[in-house]
């Protein structure tokens, strides 16, 4: 384990933020947004508990936005009270998780989208790793073959979306398709199958070979040729422009990448993760706070808005790249997931209890072009937030 006084200290030379003896210690503020988290999170259940179906998605005109379970966000709630519930062992916590859990099952049959790892993994993953009794292995199973229905051996790749943008994209395969190949890995343990985690492998491979620009940064589409194979454009959809950094996309590159290094002991991709931190931690856009705008390169920066998930979702990745990898940049993982921990757990981002409509965070970015999402919050964001939180505290409970 790294050890956190270390990463510190590397917080301090590298930032030279002065520690004062006001400061909340790192431990009082894991358990004080835990408990915000766990408010909050009881609330949002209660409140959809009678709403058959229906799950979290974001706040829409002042109100709670939900969607059913095939939109590719209905894994992330009910992750979110696995989470809480692995914090806190209540059955008002157990009866939640499995309630919300249980709305995403018909999801193990959809294959006409990628999102099967992340709707899947994140809810009955984290029910099956902490609850393996509940027998949500079928359910998992189910989802890891229909996820690989879209792995075509002539691209290579799994095919994130049948969407084909006017027909200008032949195969896309988009970065945040790196986070659903933590099913297949887990499948392949489980089975003893090893087709799933040869094709996890085999699409993170040409995800390297194709997604990255020279300096790390990533499209966020890939098009592949369906005939040759190989790419014949890359683009985006969400991120401001072809060729810029949209922060998620990084985010999910970083995370994807730091999962497959740690499921497959590959030092590739552990490489592959250190250079995407590399790239994100010393961008010149990266405000103070170390929240990223939306996009590295917005035109508006400093005035564009903020995407609190792509700051939760590579804290999260930075406390596992910082046990995994044995480099001197391991204490400067740690240390810059804390900061982005303090400012997603100061009022600047984390909401009052009782406000948000019952998310955690506020500040996050879905799809900013098509005015979709905009500076509000969303599942996703607070449950990075929650599993880099539990990740921070398993770190400081393993050094006491
Ligand atoms: N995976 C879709 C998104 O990050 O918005």
């Amino acid at each position: 384990m790294k050890k956190l006084t270390g990463s510190l200290l590397a917080f301090f030379a590298l930032y030279a933020v002065p520690l004062t003896a006001q400061q909340e210690s790192m431990n009082d503020l894991i358990n004080r947004a835990l408990e915000v988290a766990t408010a909050q999170a009881l609330s949002m259940a209660e409140v959809l508990e009678p709403q058959a179906g229906r799950l979290p998605k974001s706040v829409k005109e002042g109100a709670l936005e939900t969607s059913n379970c095939y939109w590719w966000c209905s894994g992330f709630f009910p992750g979110e009270l696995w989470y809480l519930y692995e914090n806190n062992p209540t059955p008002q916590l157990k009866q939640y998780a499995t309630l919300f859990t249980e709305r995403v099952r018909d999801v193990q049959y959809v294959t006409d989208n990628h999102d099967v790892g992340f709707m899947l993994f994140c809810s009955f993953g984290n029910g099956n790793r902490l609850l393996p009794q509940c027998n949500y292995d079928t359910v998992l199973i189910n989802g890891a073959r229909s996820l690989i229905t879209r792995y075509s051996p002539v691209t290579q790749t799994i095919r994130s979306w049948d969407f084909t943008n006017n027909g200008k994209w032949q195969y896309p395969v988009i970065i945040d398709n790196m986070m659903n190949l933590e099913l297949l890995t887990w499948a392949s343990r489980k089975t003893g199958d090893s087709i799933f985690s040869s094709i996890a492998q085999t699409h993170a491979d040409q995800t390297i070979q194709h997604h990255f620009r020279d300096d790390f940064s990533s499209y966020h589409v890939v098009s592949y040729d369906t005939v040759q194979g190989g790419p014949h454009l890359k683009a985006t959809h969400q991120g401001f422009a072809d060729q810029s950094a949209w922060a998620r996309g990084q985010a999910w590159g970083l995370y994807g990448f730091t999962m497959m290094a740690r499921e497959t002991g590959r030092a590739d991709y552990l490489d592959q993760a250190r250079q995407i931190a590399a790239y994100l931690m010393h961008h010149l856009a990266m405000p103070a706070d170390k929240v990223p705008y939306w996009d590295f390169n917005a035109p508006d920066i400093p005035d564009a808005v903020r995407d609190a998930s792509a700051a939760a979702i590579m804290a999260s990745a930075l406390i596992e790249l910082s046990q995994l990898d044995q480099s001197a940049a391991s204490d400067d993982y740690l240390a810059y997931a804390e900061a982005q921990l303090r400012a997603l757990s100061s009022p600047d981002y984390l909401a009052e209890p009782g406000t948000n409509a019952n998310f955690l965070l506020k500040h996050s970015t879905g799809h900013y072009l098509a005015n979709s999402e905009v500076d509000v919050p969303l599942s996703y964001a607070d449950y990075y937030y929650v599993e880099a939180l539990m990740r921070m505290k398993a770190l400081l409970q393993a050094e006491e």
